[in-house]
């Protein structure tokens, strides 16, 4: 069964592919690598032994979107990673993200309508619940107006989804809330590849300690937490790979109980900044720079989700530990940089 992935040799898209081919599937990758290499590819199939079809294409040129779905009419599902993702940026930039993230989103859903039968994934985010009011965050919190063009584009997106499987019956969609997706592949032969300075904790902690960046600044150690650093719920990226198999899998049953569904992707459990550097520093045996700054604006206090519902809806649970993760983005980090 030939899956379609956008962003397939992404963070978290290339990790996915990965799964998929482990169940089976047959994909096919659109990536314009514009955050990413095409050496990714290699690395997934020094893991499962099969290259997955890559499409070098922009979302963005509808009309050779419009081409793909022609040349595979035979697509079953499709998971959308494909987005401009840094928040900064995404401020300067607004544009840019409305149009990569939100006019491709209209595109896809606009191929899947014509062809009549459409089951989706979609990559959202945990920012929608901005600094929720009580922990752990349900589905069933209120979403609160973003904090960034970024942010929007997730809301929006979930919006844009539902008003669609509203009126199409036919269109099928689930979309993931992620929490803070980190970690690589046990194997080390995929991972986080940032561009540029790291936007995301985990990244810098590991270019940090091998000698890229200099010092991690660590931002606020006087929020109402127990050490004061924010708290956040770190998940192995693999465990966010599998969601995304076993929610593909509901849609193609027909298991899903309305045609649009959100969940919760997280561990259930929250860290702060400084249990994270401790993690770092007892796995891999060093001692991390860094230093308290003062705090960053547009940082929540907190954020860990409530899982029960992917718990048991689902029927999936992250497996893998902090201490797993920040393993696995450590061998990663050794290994790009050998
Ligand atoms: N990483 C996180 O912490 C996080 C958290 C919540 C949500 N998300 C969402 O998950 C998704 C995947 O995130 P990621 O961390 O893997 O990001 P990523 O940047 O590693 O992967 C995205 C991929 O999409 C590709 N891409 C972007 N625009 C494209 C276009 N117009 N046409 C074709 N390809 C395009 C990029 O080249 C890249 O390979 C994104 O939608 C992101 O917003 C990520």
């Amino acid at each position: 069964m030939k899956i379609l992935v956008t962003g397939g040799l992404g963070f978290i898209g290339s990790h996915t592919v990965v799964e998929l081919q482990h169940q089976g599937f047959e994909v096919v990758v659109i990536d314009n690598l514009s955050n990413s290499s095409e050496d990714v590819l290699d690395g997934i199939s020094a893991i499962t032994g099969k290259e997955p079809i890559f499409e070098n294409l922009d979302l963005r040129d509808k009309k050779k979107l419009n081409g793909f779905f022609e040349k595979y009419p035979d697509i079953r599902g499709v998971i959308h990673f494909a987005a401009s993702k840094a928040v900064g940026e995404s401020v300067e930039e607004p544009l840019l993200y409305y149009e990569n993230n939100l006019g491709v989103l209209t595109y896809l859903l606009q191929e899947l309508k014509q062809k009549g039968n459409g089951n989706f994934i979609f990559s959202s985010s945990c920012t929608v619940y901005g600094q929720a009011d009580s922990m752990p965050i349900t589905e069933a919190a209120p979403v609160k107006p973003a904090e960034s063009p970024y942010g929007n584009t997730k809301q929006v997106g979930e919006e844009i989804i539902r008003d669609t499987c509203n009126v199409n019956p036919e269109l099928k969609a689930i979309a993931l809330r992620y929490f803070n997706p980190i970690g690589a592949h046990p194997s080390a032969k995929i991972g986080e590849l940032p561009l540029g300075v790291p936007q995301n904790l985990v990244p810098y902690i590991t270019q940090t300690a091998i000698g890229i960046r200099e010092k991690l600044a660590v931002f606020g150690d006087d929020y109402p937490t127990p050490d004061g650093t924010c708290i956040r719920d770190y998940i192995h990226v693999v465990d966010v790979a599998k969601a995304h198999v076993i929610a593909l899998q509901r849609l193609l049953e027909g298991n899903n109980a309305t045609n649009y569904e959100v969940f919760n992707l997280g561990t259930g459990t929250g860290s702060s900044v400084l249990e994270v550097i401790k993690s770092f520093e007892k796995v891999s045996g060093k001692k991390l720079n860094y230093n308290i700054a003062p705090r960053r604006e547009g940082d929540v206090i907190q954020a860990y989700a409530d899982t029960k519902k992917a718990n048991t809806v689902l029927g999936w649970k992250a497996e893998s530990s902090l201490d797993e993760a920040m393993k696995s983005a450590w061998e990663w980090e050794q290994k790009v940089r050998s």
